[in-house]
Order: structure tokens, then sequence, then C-alpha cells
């Protein structure tokens, strides 16, 4: 493959959105962020300055980063942050992933605004396993807050309530013209008549499960988290934060300009958040401006909706393009997840108590030095390797609030040795919030081998999994009140971060993190780490 070179300056930039401006974080002056294009078998090289207040790092997600977990980003987990002033390369292969993924800021609540497309082209000569489009559209989804993010987030904190939703929703980076500012227009772009195009959407919002929909064109998905799927056709697409879905539309209606929006999907029935953004695909001959075709968004508790959009996704499987399911599993694992109620005597708004979150009753407290560095340089008393395999009282989902809602502190690892194959089942403890909980597994893809609604039942549900064409991907809604089974081989040494994907709950501690063994093989270790890794 290629050497390419990037050059990311975070800089702030004042931003007007929803006819009010304000000062944000981005990546070259942009938002979103500039487009990171590679081609498989590529190295990156990404020189990442920082030239705000701020600590910063930045997260390649869903790059696997094979031994080279120094480059993966998470602030405190594999690096300690990019100081003010302060610069760092992040260098990486890609090896066997095509598609569409993002990068996003790793640290506090500056995903916000740092984050922007990751386009892995197929190797040169290798075709897509489906017609190639005639053209292709990155289309990013987030929030947009009038106030600055980090001040909500830490108010939150202090007070121990939940912080306040975004004000409105965007499709790169722009609410559009039906959301509520009518001056500012929304994102469009031009399609000419008969045409196919393939849109590489991703989910960057901090906190919003998303439907997106296309008035009067359906989607055909190709592929979710840069791995190709069984085409399907469909009218809604729901993405989870951190998730990318690429889908092929023909541009075969009438001449006209047609909505594409982004509403918000959560099984809660109280109507949080009913923003929707909208964006506009003009036919050739038609000139920018509000829509015409309008569509309607599903309601924001459509789970049925969003039911058969995840049912319908399958892995390609073909011969070139296998599904490489472990079937014999060497960890099995159950982890619950889930918010509750802990003491917090100085928390007056929330009488007293704050809001946490944790996995099986543990939660992830996050070190104040680099857990890859404490581990590759054997620094002690950082963390400790007894993350629970199962939670420490056995979870029963009733609907209402279980006994088990009390949780510890720590900052506690599971121990994978190198190569070993886990079976992870994920069970939503509904406490508090009926929401989903898109967890993402840093280092790996899983294949999401089963899910069910209530309690997993260790006897009876495995004899349903997918064991075949499972989709393959590397972030999944754990659904509101059940559970999803995923599959993996830890073939990557190092230390990798679980969380959900929901800002505010990794804030809260929905977070844990596994430590891969080196194996014996002269290409089974985690690399040295580079010269200019930041310290603490
Ligand atoms: Cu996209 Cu750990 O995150």
């Amino acid at each position: 493959g290629r050497i390419r070179h990037y050059k990311f300056n975070v800089v702030t930039k004042n931003a007007n959105r929803l006819c009010s401006s304000k000062p944000i974080v981005t990546v070259n002056g942009r938002f979103p962020g500039p487009t990171l294009y590679a081609r498989e078998g590529d190295t990156v090289l990404v020189k990442v300055v920082n030239h705000v207040k701020y600590n910063v790092s930045i997260h390649w997600h869903g790059i696997r980063q094979l031994r080279t977990g120094w480059a993966d980003g998470p602030a405190y987990i594999t690096q300690c942050p990019i100081q003010p002033g302060q610069n760092y390369v992040y260098n990486f292969t890609i090896t066997g992933q095509r598609g569409t993924l993002l990068w996003h800021a790793h640290i506090l609540w500056l995903r916000a605004t740092v984050h922007g497309a990751i386009v892995i082209l197929p190797k040169l000569g290798v075709p897509y396993p489906f017609p190639k489009p005639h053209m292709e559209q990155v289309v990013i989804l987030g929030e947009w807050w009038k106030s600055d993010t980090e001040a909500v987030i830490n108010q939150a904190l202090k007070s121990g309530l939940a912080p306040n939703v975004s004000d409105a929703h965007t499709i790169n980076g722009h609410p559009g013209r039906l959301a509520g500012c009518k001056t500012q227009g929304g994102f469009h772009f031009n399609v000419e008549k008969g045409k196919s195009y393939m849109l590489r959407i991703i989910n960057a919002a901090l906190n919003e499960e998303l439907f997106f929909k296309i008035a009067g064109h359906k989607l055909t998905v190709v592929e979710v988290d840069a791995v190709y799927v069984k085409p399907f056709k469909t009218d809604t697409i729901v993405i989870a934060p951190g998730q990318t879905t690429n889908a092929i539309i023909t541009a075969d209606m009438k001449s006209g300009k047609y909505a594409m929006i982004a509403s918000p999907f959560m099984d809660s029935p109280v109507a949080v958040d009913n923003k929707t953004a909208t964006a506009t695909i003009l036919y050739t001959g038609t000139q920018a401006s509000t829509p015409t075709s309008l569509v309607s968004a599903p309601p924001q508790n459509a789970t049925a909706v969003a039911n058969k959009f995840i049912d319908s996704l399958r892995s390609l499987n073909s011969k070139k393009y296998p599904a490489k399911v472990p079937l014999k599993i060497d960890h099995s694992l159950y982890f619950t997840v889930g918010l509750g109620i802990n003491p917090c005597p100085t928390c007056k708004a929330g009488n007293g108590s704050r809001v946490v979150a944790s996995v099986n009753n543990v939660t992830f407290v996050m070190p104040t030095t680099a857990l890859l560095q404490a581990h590759y340089f054997k620094t002690k008393g950082v963390f400790t390797t007894d993350f629970p395999a199962n939670p420490p009282v056995s979870f029963n989902f009733t609907g209402t609030p279980p006994s088990n809602m009390a949780t510890t502190n720590g900052t506690k690892l599971y121990r994978l040795k190198y190569n070993s194959t886990v079976q992870l089942v994920l069970q939503d403890t509904s406490i508090i919030a009926a929401e989903n909980h898109p967890i993402h597994l840093h280092g790996f893809n899983f294949f999401a081998v089963g899910k069910g609604i209530g309690n997993y039942n260790s006897k009876r549900d495995p004899k349903k999994f997918n064991l075949i064409d499972p989709v393959e991907r590397n972030t999944i809604g754990v659904p509101s009140g059940g559970w999803v089974a995923i599959r993996f081989r830890a073939d990557n040494p190092g230390v990798w971060f679980l969380h959900c994907h929901l800002e505010v709950h990794t804030t809260w501690g929905l977070k844990m993190a596994f430590l891969v063994d080196n194996g014996n093989g002269p290409n089974e270790s985690l690399l040295p780490p580079p010269k200019d890794l930041p310290q603490c």
C-alpha cells in the first residue's frame, strides 16, 4: 500500500447555526472535519497539532489497529492526551478493511464537533461486490447545542442530573431550513436522473440513535461498519452513534427537490426530543432551496421499524468475503449494561444522588495515566485484571428496577489470551431509562450472533444463534430491556476499550476494557510505542 500523510490542526472556530454563533473546537477549522481517504493496505500518518486550551486525542473508530494500539486514541486508555501546544503522529496500517468509518475526538465531549469520515477504498483494481455507483457522497449525521458542550456535561456532573439534550440534529453540519432558523440553508447534493449514488452515512451524534430517510427513494444497504452485507432495500435506515452504513440510491423519480431527514430513535415513549434535520437532493435543473417533496419521520419510539432494519443485516459471507464466526468458545462472558442511582451528598439538584452507569455493576474509573502504557511498562497500581465475567448478583429482568443496582468503582480490565475466542452476551438492565445502548468495542470487529427481549437464557437462546452469516460490525445496539450476543477472536494484543457510544452514558461509567496478551509468534505482539507518544 501507499503512505498517506494528513495534518489535523485542532483549532477553535466560530460557527453559526440556528441563527446564533459560538466558538467550537474543530479540525482544520471545519465542521464536520476533513474526510480521511485511503485504500485497503495503505499506511496512514496523521499529525495532530493541538492549538486549543483543552487536552485532545483522536480515535479512528473501527480501524482494527492490529498491533498498533498506540494509535487507537481513547484518552487514558491507549494514550495520554495531547496537551495544548503539543502534537502526536497517529501511525497505522489499514489491514483487511474497506468501507466507511469515522474519526472523532475521544476525550470529554469534544467529539460533538471534532469528527469526520474515513473512506477506505478497496485495493487498486478490486471492484465493489455490487455495481459501481456513478458517484459517492459522505453524509454525516450529528447534533448541535446552542451552548458549549463541555459546559453542558460539567454542569450535569455537578448536579447529578441528566444533561440537556441537543438543540438540533444535523446533516453534514446543518440542521436544514425546516429546523427553526429559516434563513440558513441545509446541506444539498445534486443528482442526475437515472444515475445511482452511494451514500456513506455516519452517525457522529453524541447521544442519539437516528432514523434516516429520503423522500420518494429507496435505499439499498450494501455495507455497515466497513463490512459488506447482503444487499437489501429499505425506506428507513436506523443508525446508532459510532455506526456507519453505505446505501445506494437511484435517481429514478420525477425531477424535483427531495428531502433527506435524520430524526431520533429511542425506545422510550416519552418524546424527549423530536427535532428532525433536513437536507435536500436536487435533480439537475432545480435550484437549492427548501425541499418540496417531504417525508415524515418515524415516531421516536418506532421500535418495530428499527428492528425490521436491524434484523435485515447479514454478512455478505461470499467466497471472497467469508464470515469467520468463531464456533468454539474459550471465554463465555455475560455483562449487564445499564444506568443506576448512587448517593452523592454534594448533588443538590439531584437530591443527594446522582445517575451512574456500569457494566456488571462496576462503574469504570478513568485512570490518570494511560492503561496501555501502564501495561507495556509494567507500572503497578494503575489497573486490576479482576473485571467479573458475570454480574456479582445474578440479574433478573422484570421490567421494574431489580435489586442489584448498586455499583462499585474501579479500573478493572478483563484479561484475554491472545487468539482466544470470546462470546459476550450484553444484557440491558433497563434501570431508569428505556434506552438502547450502542456498545462499541475497540480493536476488533465482532459477529452479532443473537438478540432477544427480556432475560438471556443460556440454555435456550444459543440454539437460535446465527453462526452462518451474522452481521459483522464494531458497534451494536443492545435493545432496551433485552440482550445481544456477540463473538470475536482476540487476535489483537493491547488494551481495548468497550463502552456505550452514547457519550453521556460513557461519562457516567458505562465502560470497561479488555487486556489481550501478546502471542508467541513473531507477529503476535504489540509493537513498541512511538517516540512521540504523549506523556501524562
Ligand atoms: Cu467511537 Cu471509544 O469510540
